[in-house]
């Protein structure tokens, strides 16, 4: 076959097993010709160049773009009129806003001119720290539009957290808002970015959007109404011309030691695979209305919310609130009144609106909808037939993305309707992804019906490039466990007929609610509690969030172990991390059980707290195996 054949577009299982076989045998010739899809200012002069040992990896070299005319301007001659952007608040009571393609680069050009008329510059870091309004979409495509490397910070971090943020990409400018709405509680969004600037000396400049009307304190020749800034622009803004090997974005996620680190894309590939991942996964046709519930502060909103759909041409959902206000009917509500086609969230979300009955859904006829995606964590058995039953009425195929912050776009999937599905099964690698499985060691698994550790030997367009501002993080973290591959940190199963099942990370991150977070974080937030003098957290089973945070501490003093004190670590974790991060249990406990090392034996706590205290191995190597026994007689 000759890459001029290989379609941009899957419509069949025919073409999918043609793109993937081409892309295994020659995967340059088959990334160059999907990347001919996009508009480039002047085109690449050799599509690769990679080594994993350093790691290097620079995709479409010397090809010049800018993503946000991929993703505005390209559609203008033939769509401008059609709805880009439908932005639906937290209130059903408030007014949906649209935004035409032709509206939404005028909104993103004005937001442009606004940072370059305050002296944002290509290169330069923005943190946006914002909730799901219009106004973040127009942010992040005005960085994108100038070339300012946006770090977009979910808005329910807390203010250390922040900080910790910005200063790790000495971001000078920071946009965020007055307040937030979540649900029927208003948060000081403002007041949280105060406390934060008393920490960062490198920030110059904040522009503050206006969403709840507050009479907020704005400190002189620092904070800017957005609003009153607009009256000073045009919305004509040039589109910055960007390399591809430039940085874009940077995007902070946890690992299993440390701080989160900030996970860089750039440019060209991050452009190629974002928009081909969501053409061919969600079976995009023009005029379906697509709506991704993540929040943008996280990859899936980067690149399901924005990048993917617009770079499409699609029409593209954002939702304000969440799935339980006014009441667990909210997301059919949305369904209904937007007429959605595809509809794509997380398994926390499915399992907490199962556990509110299914009477919810039923009110809502949710005839729209052709197909339904799930991201973030495995989805159990129960949850997946209960979307596919009551949401999807039985006629909806269901697609399981697997992927990574730092994989830029969905690894395995079905592309939906065309590969058959099963629950639980996230399915197969995107045309151009070369997975394997490892043992312990690194040596390949082959064959089928086999489980292993799993990794990528060859680089995709969107592979992180670095972490900001330490490499070696990136290369230690990524491409050092095994020679020569990219590792997820994840285990897998490959079934006889290629299928793959995830089965849950294989280090010190924990998935809760589809958030990643680093044992050692935690760990870290806890140990800022004033009575904590060692403590060690674990995932654990739970119904609604994938996996519960199950903290062992050890205290100054045993009298403090009481309520109280389990309130002041849990505010601990709330000022250094932020609620998301909460412990679901805190178990006092008098030591650890260690190594003669002094490694803490994790293995046994967390079979401690998923109650499989028969299984426990062998625990005479410990330092002092009788910690086990109270441990275990204390449990909660
Ligand atoms: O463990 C995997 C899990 O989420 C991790 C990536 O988290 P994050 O970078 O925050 O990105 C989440 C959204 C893409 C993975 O290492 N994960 C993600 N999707 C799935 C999944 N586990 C099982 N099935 C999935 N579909």
């Amino acid at each position: 076959m000759k890459a001029n054949q290989i379609p941009f577009r899957i419509k069949s299982l025919e073409d999918y097993q043609r793109s993937f076989e081409y892309s295994q045998e020659d995967p340059e010739g088959f990334w160059s010709s999907i990347a001919q899809a996009y508009h480039w200012k002047k085109p690449w002069e050799k599509t690769l160049e990679w080594d994993f040992q350093s790691p290097s990896v620079k995709w479409f070299i010397n090809g010049q773009l800018n993503i946000t005319e991929n993703c505005l301007d390209r559609h203008i001659p033939t769509q401008g009129d059609q709805i880009a952007l439908i932005w639906e608040p937290n209130d059903p009571q408030e007014s949906t806003k649209q935004y035409t393609y032709r509206q939404l680069l005028s909104e993103v050009n004005k937001m442009a001119n606004v940072l370059k008329d305050q002296g944002i510059r290509k290169g330069d870091r923005v943190c946006i720290y914002l909730p799901m309004i219009p106004e973040l979409a127009f942010a992040t495509l005005a960085c994108a539009r100038i070339g300012a490397i946006h770090s977009v910070v979910f808005a329910g971090f807390s203010s250390n957290a922040v900080a910790d943020r910005i200063n790790d990409a000495q971001c000078a400018y920071v946009i965020t808002s007055d307040g937030l709405n979540r649900g029927a509680k208003q948060i000081p969004v403002k007041s949280v970015v105060d406390e934060a600037l008393a920490l960062c000396p490198c920030v110059q400049k904040v522009l503050v959007v206006n969403r709840l009307n507050w009479p907020i304190h704005m400190q002189n020749d620092r904070d800017y109404w957005y609003h009153e800034r607009l009256n000073h622009v045009n919305d004509h803004c040039e589109a910055t011309t960007m390399d591809s090997e430039d940085d874009m974005f940077i995007l902070y996620t946890s690992g299993s030691t440390g701080k989160p680190k900030g996970v860089v894309h750039t440019c060209g590939g991050y452009m190629v695979y974002a928009g081909y991942t969501f053409a061919n996964v969600f079976q995009y046709n023009p005029g379906d209305i697509f709506w991704c519930t993540a929040d943008i502060g996280w990859v899936t909103g980067h690149s399901y919310i924005l990048y993917g759909p617009l770079l499409q041409g699609a029409t593209t959902v954002m939702f304000e609130g969440i799935p339980t206000y006014p009441d667990a009917g909210r997301f059919w509500q949305v369904i209904d009144k937007h007429n959605v086609n595809i509809f794509y969230t997380a398994p926390t979300a499915i399992r907490s609106l199962m556990a509110s009955g299914v009477d919810h859904v039923l009110s809502y006829n949710l005839h729209s909808l052709k197909l339904l995606g799930s991201v973030g964590e495995p989805i159990n058995e129960e949850a997946w037939h209960w979307y596919h039953t009551h949401v999807g009425k039985g006629k909806c195929p269901i697609v399981d993305t697997y992927w990574q912050t730092e994989t830029g776009g969905i690894m395995i999937s079905g592309m939906g309707g065309i590969h058959p599905q099963r629950p639980s099964y996230a399915g197969f690698p995107i045309p151009g992804i070369q997975l394997m499985l490892v043992d312990a060691e690194g040596k390949e698994i082959h064959g089928n019906g086999v489980e292993g550790n799993l990794c990528v030997k060859f680089p995709w367009p969107s592979i992180l490039r670095t972490t900001y501002g330490d490499h070696e993080r990136c290369r230690i973290n990524y491409f050092a466990t095994y020679n020569n591959l990219y590792f997820t940190g994840d285990g897998a199963r490959r079934e006889e007929d290629g299928m793959f099942r995830l089965l849950g990370r294989v280090d010190d991150v924990i998935n809760v609610s589809g958030h990643r977070f680093g044992t050692a974080e935690i760990e870290d937030a806890i140990n800022h509690c004033t009575k904590v003098i060692e403590s060690a957290v674990v995932g654990y089973p739970h119904d609604i969030k994938g996996q519960g945070i199950y903290a062992y501490v050890i205290l100054e003093h045993d009298e403090n172990a009481n309520d109280q004190t389990r309130d002041e670590i849990i505010e601990s974790v709330v000022d250094v991390i932020g609620k998301i991060a909460k412990p679901d249990k805190i178990q006092f406990v008098r030591g650890l059980p260690k190594t003669r090392s002094g490694k803490i034996m994790r293995r046994i706590l967390r079979k401690v707290a998923e109650g499989e205290t028969n299984a426990l191995g062998d625990t005479t190597t410990l330092l002092d195996p009788t910690v086990v026994d109270e441990i275990i007689a204390t449990r909660l």
